[in-house]
């Protein structure tokens, strides 16, 4: 065998190893972003091969288009129910062979079909401290309700809307100056930084979802998934953000 086959041979079989991540948006696709940014630092764990959102004008699908990644528009209007959708949503996910898939900002109630098909390898990022708000609107009832704290949970995904098993939160304080939308900023810079940290420790295959719920390194997570600081979040992605902060 020549020594230019058995490099080729040794490229694919390194290229055939790296987990393979499809990312679900509706929107503006700000915590694929950050997903985007983690890849490209090395930081992912995985390759993210797809994106695909229900709404084709979602400024999400330009940033993965930007990035190299192949971006698939499926409107969810052209089907004439949620089963037809879903089923579609499942045929075009599964032509990647994703080991995760994950919803960042995807605004769908999934089937339970759906939710079956790809359960223990499907998190979603949700912008509240789980159980607390689960469903929409979380940023403005968090005021109405004048707590203290609010924050950020990813969780795998079940067929209870924003019910499946807490992986990590992170929270943010709450100031009698905060508006709807400063705390959804606020919110937003700890999404960027635990997604990421979250998708990372499965694709390491250190995160796995079993009968008895998550673990991560073995571990059992606690019932609401593990509080990563800030600090703890920049020591996990090995940066000082300390100027960022
Ligand atoms: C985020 O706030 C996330 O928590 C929620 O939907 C929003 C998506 O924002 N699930 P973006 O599209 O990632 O900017």
């Amino acid at each position: 065998m020549s020594e230019a086959t058995d490099t080729l041979n040794g490229f694919e079989a390194e290229q055939a190893s790296t987990p393979r991540v499809v990312v679900l948006i509706s929107g503006s696709g700000s915590n694929l972003q950050a997903l985007i940014d983690a890849q490209s630092y090395d930081e992912l764990g995985g390759e993210i091969v797809a994106v695909i959102s229900n709404k084709a004008d979602a400024y999400g699908l330009k940033r993965a288009r930007d990035a190299g990644i192949e971006a698939v528009a499926l409107p969810h209007r052209e089907y004439d129910s949620r089963e037809a959708f879903d089923g579609a949503l499942i045929k075009v996910i599964e032509r990647h062979e994703p080991d995760l898939v994950v919803l960042a900002g995807f605004m769908r109630i999934l089937t339970p079909r759906f939710v079956q098909r790809f359960y223990g390898r499907m998190l979603n990022i949700h912008p509240s401290l789980l159980p607390a708000y689960q469903g929409l609107h979380t940023h403005a009832r968090a005021l109405a309700d004048g707590v203290s704290e609010h924050g950020v949970s990813v969780h795998f995904v079940s067929e209870e809307l924003d019910g499946g098993p807490v992986v990590v939160q992170a929270a943010v304080d709450v100031t009698s100056e905060d508006t709807e939308d400063s705390l959804q900023q606020k919110v937003q810079s700890r999404e960027h930084l635990i997604y990421p940290i979250a998708v990372r420790w499965f694709l390491e295959g250190r995160l796995t979802l079993g009968a008895r719920g998550p673990t991560l390194d073995g571990t059992p997570l606690p019932p609401q998934g593990l509080r990563l600081s800030h600090a703890d979040a920049a020591e996990e992605l090995d940066e000082d953000l300390e100027d960022d902060a």
